[in-house]
């Protein structure tokens, strides 16, 4: 670690996050509905071990202790989403007043801990019975979408200024609907392509809606990065990672910046690409208050191949690099390249293998570098002039890990599956001194 500090301007917001279905639990209680990761977790030999979001950290019902964990922590932002089955049973029709009671009671106790709420719509848990009628790939799902957005402000825009749509929208239709490893499982590589454009349509008429209820509300959404290096100047690899840019960063960013699909990877989709209606990028290119951006890892290339393992680097217990230096490369390369609103980092993180020491703590040193040194290089790329206005770890709490199950822990905070019991790993109490100091040092 160097030993010069980095100081963070006073009003930077320290945060942590969660999703609905990795921590909640509560599956079935008060009258929530099924979602997609229900069936899918249930469904043999989709979900490492076995496991089910069925119970999780049962943070539904031990949501108290969790908040004041968060005071303890120093937070000034939770992330966390919203389950749109456990408001909206089927996806659209009966609302559920227990499911929006629990949010009501989570935004309140959060306020009165001085703790800034930064909910997110859909963090991947579509209710079952849209699924049944097509889900993503329908286009109805789109206005059932907005529809909800338009409830859950109604009920919590008084209280809670920012917004987001979506968490990342290429992991939702590709490893959803093209690799099947994610909920709903399927495998149909055009079919994935229609869904990216329909959730696009659906933040787009989403922000819409929200707006139309309070156009003073912060609207954002959340994209996944993962920049793909070139290890060499050679052609071949400069030209690999440019195209893997845009057929994946880009074939968000652009729509939603630039109001159209990058030109040369919607050739490459040729008769894939997906149908798009005439006021569709228009409507997907609404101005947007903030971007968020979750960074984990980067791919290098050499040879028109992707390098595996890289030599010399170090990897966590997922199997991704960890490489901080690509951090401030991609935000220094958003500023560059697209006209951003304020950024916020709204996921970080690493999985280690924690375990509980005799002494009763979580010694997890390796976890404290990677929160360090990419929490070093975020303050580097915006004294290269990017606005980034916040940072959220992944996670607070160790959580269903989708496919992986519990088998991976990004915590700050440990679960204790058997007992629910928390314990504060080393790196929330670190995480904890640099909120408290507001710096890195
Ligand atoms: C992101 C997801 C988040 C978590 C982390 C490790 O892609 O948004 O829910 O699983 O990865």
């Amino acid at each position: 670690m160097s030993t010069r500090s980095l100081t963070f301007p006073l009003d930077f917001l320290w945060g942590a996050a969660t999703a609905a279905y990795q921590i909640e639990g509560a599956w079935d209680a008060d009258g929530r509905g099924e979602s997609i990761w229900d069936r899918f977790s249930h469904t043999p030999d989709k979900v490492e071990n076995g496991d089910t979001g069925d119970v999780a950290c049962d943070h539904y019902h031990l949501w108290r202790e969790d908040v004041a964990l968060m005071q303890r922590l120093g937070l000034q932002a939770y992330r966390f989403s919203i389950s749109w089955p456990r408001v909206i049973p089927a996806g659209r029709g009966v609302i559920n007043q227990a499911g929006l009671d629990f949010y009501d009671r989570l935004v309140d106790a959060l306020l009165e801990a001085g703790i800034q709420p930064f909910p997110t719509l859909y963090h991947w848990d579509l209710p079952q019975a849209l699924q049944d009628a097509g889900g993503w790939g329908a286009r109805d799902t789109c206005g059932y979408f907005a529809d909800y957005a338009d409830l859950m402000v109604r009920r919590l825009g008084d209280r809670v200024r920012f917004w987001s749509t979506f968490n990342e929208p290429w992991v939702s239709a590709f490893v959803g609907y093209r690799d099947g490893r994610h909920a709903p499982g399927l495998q149909d590589g055009k079919l994935a392509l229609q869904v990216a454009h329909h959730l696009l349509v659906a933040h787009g008429v989403a922000v819409q809606a929200i707006r139309a209820t309070d156009s003073q509300l912060q609207v954002g959404i959340v994209l996944n990065t993962w920049p793909v290096e070139p290890a060499t100047d050679l052609e071949q690899d400069l030209a690999l990672a440019e195209a893997a840019w845009q057929e994946n960063e880009g074939w968000f960013l652009d729509p939603l910046l630039r109001g159209n699909y990058p030109p040369a990877a919607l050739e490459a989709h040729g008769s894939s690409a997906p149908s798009v209606q005439p006021q569709d990028m228009a409507l997907i290119a609404q101005p947007l208050d903030w971007l968020g951006i979750n960074y984990y890892s980067r791919y290098v290339v050499q040879k028109g191949e992707i390098v595996g393992p890289v030599p010399g680097a170090e990897y966590t217990d997922m199997g991704w690099e960890v490489h901080a230096p690509a951090f401030r490369r991609l935000l220094v390369r958003l500023k560059q390249e697209y006209p951003i609103p304020p950024l916020y980092i709204t996921e970080n993180g690493a999985a280690f293998p924690d375990r509980v020491s005799p002494d009763g703590r979580v010694h997890d040193p390796r976890r404290i570098v990677y929160l360090h040194d990419h929490l070093v290089q975020a303050r580097l790329a915006m004294d290269d002039g990017v606005d980034l206005r916040g940072y959220f770890a992944w996670s607070l709490l160790d959580n269903f890990e989708w496919a992986y199950g519990y088998a991976k822990r990004f915590g700050l905070v440990y679960v204790d599956y058997a007992t629910q019991q928390r314990i504060v790993k080393d790196s929330g109490e670190w995480y904890a001194q640099v909120i408290a100091r507001n710096e890195v040092e």
